[in-house]
């Protein structure tokens, strides 16, 4: 008989969430929107990425770089990439994935709190860290503090808790193909019920929002901010998608936020 083991009351928040997604490294990659498959996929996050940073090659900061999928997109770009991540097993995975890559340097730290020199970077790049923080404010103020003046905040997001019509059809249809086949979702089950007791802790619980994000980075000083829109690079992903990954990619409203420190 198995018995769900409660973390201790000072068990802090902060915590859970590194031992979560440590717990979650070893398969992140197998899961379909995490990995950045060559061709198509690679392709449409190149582009997008290279909108958002312009051609040049620049010092870029990639914050929660996880397993280093969105590092290889921008070093393929040709960018100096420094990633930080909390999570040993991530940052592992990070380098040995990019190990010898003269333009890759990975940091374990706190997205929150980096630690990193003032007005040293060129470009801020996050993929689906934001929804997770547990201080939002304080971590864009650091980033904010990060930039170089003119500096690109680029972030990747979305809300994963609140389903569109479009989000509650693939879902209904999802759960048809699991019961009729043998595909199934695809995080570990024995996680869900962690995910679900941080989620309920978490500033973003109800739910991450281009609109409630963008007050938030306006007020930390950033300007021309601006919504960008995720379809080409969902449209490529189902180019490639099984059934129920390609049910997947409608799943979530998730956008792309861009802004620039003045
Ligand atoms: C959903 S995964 C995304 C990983 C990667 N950005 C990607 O899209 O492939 C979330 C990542 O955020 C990291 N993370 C969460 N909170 C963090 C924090 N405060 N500081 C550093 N990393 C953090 C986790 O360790 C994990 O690698």
């Amino acid at each position: 008989m198995t018995s769900t083991i409660q973390p201790a009351p000072n068990w802090s928040l902060k915590e859970e969430i590194r031992a979560y997604w440590s717990k979650r490294a070893a398969t992140f990659d197998d899961a379909f929107g995490h990995r950045i498959l060559p061709g198509p996929e690679h392709d449409a996050w190149a582009a997008v990425l290279r909108e958002r940073l312009g051609p040049q090659p620049i010092d870029v900061l990639e914050l929660a770089s996880g397993t280093g999928e969105v590092t290889k997109v921008l070093l393929s770009l040709g960018h100096r990439v420094t990633g930080i991540d909390f999570s040993e097993s991530m940052i592992e995975r990070s380098r040995a994935k990019h190990r010898g890559h003269p333009r890759a340097r990975f940091v374990l730290g706190d997205a929150e709190n980096t630690m990193e020199p003032e007005a040293a970077y060129d470009a801020v790049v996050c993929r689906h860290l934001v929804w997770t923080l547990t201080d939002p404010k304080a971590a864009l103020q650091d980033w904010a503090r990060l930039l170089k003046p003119g500096g690109r905040l680029v972030i990747f997001d979305g809300d994963f808790v609140n389903l569109a019509w479009q989000g509650r059809l693939a879902k209904q249809a999802m759960a048809i193909l699991e019961r009729w086949t043998t595909v199934s979702s695809h995080r570990d089950s024995s996680l869900t019920s962690e995910h679900n007791a941080i989620l309920s802790r978490l500033p973003f619980r109800k739910g991450l929002t281009f609109e409630t994000l963008s007050g938030l980075v306006e007020e930390v000083g950033f300007t021309e901010i601006t919504r960008g829109s995720y379809h080409p690079i969902a449209r490529a992903q189902r180019r490639i998608a099984g059934r129920h990954d390609w049910l997947r990619t409608w799943l979530h409203t998730r956008f792309i936020l861009t802004a620039r420190k003045p």
